[in-house]
């Protein structure tokens, strides 16, 4: 038997989508506004999901206070209020796309979770628009 438990956090960061081996104009031409040199932000919702088996013991697939502080210590504490670009090193040569930024979060959570549970990573940037990487 396999259960999911899920932890949703939250993050406001800024974030241009730019290639650097392609010039000002055709940056423009692919991303259009999201590529604006000024930056813009996004308020992300973060959803982290982990599945296994119930530990007889405690009854937990994973004990969600640990869950949500690995979350606030390895993704929060690094990009919350960051620039992608300019604050990180994840992103200073990697394109900060929804599908970018998720799976750089899936690859730190990765080694602080038990191999015996999955992770899957959802990354909503507008309401309307999320990505999701199981690995
Ligand atoms: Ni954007």
């Amino acid at each position: 038997m396999k259960l999911t438990v899920c932890r949703k956090e939250h993050f406001n960061a800024a974030h241009r989508l730019y290639n650097q081996a392609w010039s000002d104009e055709k940056n423009a031409e692919i991303f259009g506004k999201c590529s604006n040199p000024n930056y813009h932000g996004h308020n992300y919702e973060l959803i982290v999901k982990l599945s296994g088996a119930i530990d007889p013991e405690t009854g937990y697939v994973y004990d969600l206070k640990k869950l949500s502080d690995l979350l606030k210590t390895e993704i929060l504490d690094r990009f919350d209020h960051k620039n992608l670009n300019l604050d990180t090193e994840e992103f200073r040569h990697l394109n900060p796309s929804a599908e970018n930024i998720a799976r750089v979060i899936w690859d730190i959570l990765r080694p602080n979770i038990r191999e015996d549970l999955e992770l899957a990573v959802t990354l909503y940037e507008t309401e309307r628009n999320f990505v999701e990487y199981n690995g």
